[in-house]
């Protein structure tokens, strides 16, 4: 049934719906993009965004609803059958393939041949133009494995850049990504609009929103609950409709740390890393780090966590020599590290969420040698509590939205209380209520008395959560600002190398 509409130019979607068994997850969806536009979408974790995206791109049938593309019927079998018609997605994960090189992730599927063999040269070359197009000097002839989280997420965008979509959706781009990363991107989908092309733009960084969209909508369990279009649309406006209610965003200050020490980390470096991170942590203390992304934080983390070595420096905690060699030994020494990327080294992805949580503490949990699958699910169901979890802990944690899976990695952690807990990038791809949520969970156990180290490349958040920011710049510590002298302005200058704060090492009291 084409009315009007339909034979208008854009990808027309009605009463799309999606169920997994009982669970109805899209409840009859109408939605249109049209070409030349961004379409900003928004929602809470588990609203049915990435659900939506992935029927569009062929990822998923859908349960019911139709869709058309252009005038003609649409129902794409596969993603490469979505490509074939011009629709193009960058998953919220990323899926990359470590082992082989970028070139050869970029032509994955449909590798450009020449009498018989791969034709690398040809190959290498396109690679080269579009990772040039993002801005990014990589050599496509490289290894994926190694590359940051920002450099993987523009080989994604690469990717689907080389197919030249006509209609392409951005699932959360710059969750991993910096502002200067984000700002390469909001340039690529600046010129895609201006090419004609209908772009849907996934974030929880609703000031992306408000920047780039010409049109959004809000899901909520399942529905679209509000859509506008016209711009400008105040923030406070669509947080509201995430929520359901009014719902204030504020940062509230940390309550005052202890005063015993509870780490000191003296002249730690790494050769070709970094060098010369010294600094002190006080019992029941957040210390951000800052830096752009690339400055070193994660490297300088993962040492002081025992996941990398450190060929120079000291730690310790509480007075005590820490030799961190690995995670299990920084583990006994009191330092947990939850790491930045949730699907490579912190989850488990085919396991269930209970299983996922109880797994670095299976030794704790076993009697004569075997573990009780009721005390699996007590302590998954205590951490369901605790952090407010929404999603079944008997089902892999792959099926859970995104933010419910970041809240299971920081549940997987937090079982047993460490001395230091450290954060890197703790809210990637949450929605704004359970980063509140999230923010209460770290002041909690700041209060509670455990240090806290808090990686994010997000300002507002590191400011918003510190007493002290430690800002990095290409490896080197560049200064530590109290809360009170931390603002985006002394922070940045710090993070491009400047001088302009003297380091300072001791909490000033
Ligand atoms: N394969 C699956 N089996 C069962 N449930 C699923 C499956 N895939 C997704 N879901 C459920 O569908 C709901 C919608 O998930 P979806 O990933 O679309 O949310 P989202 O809006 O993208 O959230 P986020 O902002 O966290 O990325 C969630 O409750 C999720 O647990
Ligand atoms: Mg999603």
């Amino acid at each position: 049934m084409f009315d009007a509409a339909h034979s208008e130019p854009g990808l027309v979607c009605r009463k799309i719906v999606k169920s997994y068994g009982s669970i109805e997850v899209l409840k009859s969806v109408d939605l249109t993009l049209r070409p030349g536009t961004v379409l900003g979408l928004i929602g809470e974790n588990g609203a049915g965004k990435s659900t939506f995206n992935n029927i569009i791109a062929g990822v998923v049938a859908p349960s019911g609803g139709e869709m058309v593309l252009d005038g003609a019927p649409y129902a794409p079998q596969s993603p490469s059958d979505a490509l074939a018609r011009g629709v193009a997605l960058i998953h919220q994960e990323i899926r990359l393939l470590p082992e082989l090189s970028v070139a050869e992730n970029l032509f994955l599927g449909r590798l450009p041949m020449r009498g018989g063999r791969v034709d690398r040269a040809s190959m290498e070359e396109q690679s080269h133009a579009v990772l040039a197009r993002l801005g990014m000097r990589i050599d496509p002839r490289r290894r994926v494995r190694g590359l940051s989280m920002a450099r993987q997420q523009g080989i994604e965008i690469a990717k689907a850049l080389l197919r030249d979509p006509r209609y392409i959706i951005f699932d959360e781009p710059t969750a991993s990504l910096g502002e200067a990363d984000a700002a390469l991107i909001f340039e690529q989908i600046y010129r895609l609009r201006e090419d004609g092309a209908g772009v849907i733009y996934v974030s929880h960084r609703l000031d992306e929103i408000t920047t780039l969209a010409d049109h959004v909508a809000c899901f909520r369990d399942g529905n679209k609950v509000a859509e506008w279009h016209r711009m400008p649309v105040a923030k406070q406006d669509l947080i509201n409709a995430m929520v359901g209610r009014e719902f204030t965003f504020e940062h509230h200050a940390p309550q005052p740390s202890g005063d015993r020490i509870a780490m000191r980390v003296d002249g730690l470096g790494r050769d070709g890393a970094f060098g010369d991170i010294s600094f002190t942590l006080r019992q029941g203390e957040i210390l951000g780090f800052a830096g752009l992304v690339g400055a070193g934080r994660t490297d300088v983390v993962r040492a002081i966590a025992g996941a990398d070595r450190a060929d120079t420096g000291t730690i310790e905690v509480d007075g005590v020599k820490v030799h961190a060699v690995s995670p299990k030994a920084a583990i006994a020494a009191g330092i947990v590290m939850v790491p930045e990327d949730r699907k490579g080294l912190g989850l488990n992805l085919d396991r269930a969420a209970a299983a996922n949580i109880t797994l670095p503490w299976e030794r704790t949990l076993q009697r004569f040698g075997m573990i009780r699958p009721s005390d699996v699910s007590e302590m998954g169901g205590a951490q369901r509590d605790r952090f407010d979890i929404r999603g079944r802990m008997g089902l892999p944690v792959g099926s859970m939205s995104g933010g419910n899976q970041q809240k299971v990695l920081l549940a997987k952690w937090l079982v047993r209380e460490p001395k230091v807990f450290i954060v890197d990038e703790p809210t990637r791809g949450v929605d704004v209520g359970a980063k509140m949520a999230i923010y209460e969970i770290i002041r909690g156990l700041a209060a509670s008395g455990i240090a806290v180290i808090v990686v994010s490349s997000e300002l507002e958040e590191v400011l918003g959560l510190s007493h002290r920011v430690l800002v990095m710049s290409e490896g080197r510590q560049t200064g530590i600002l109290d809360r009170k002298d931390a603002t985006p302005e002394s922070v940045m200058a710090l993070a491009v190398g400047g001088k302009a704060v003297r380091p300072q090492l001791e909490p000033s009291a």
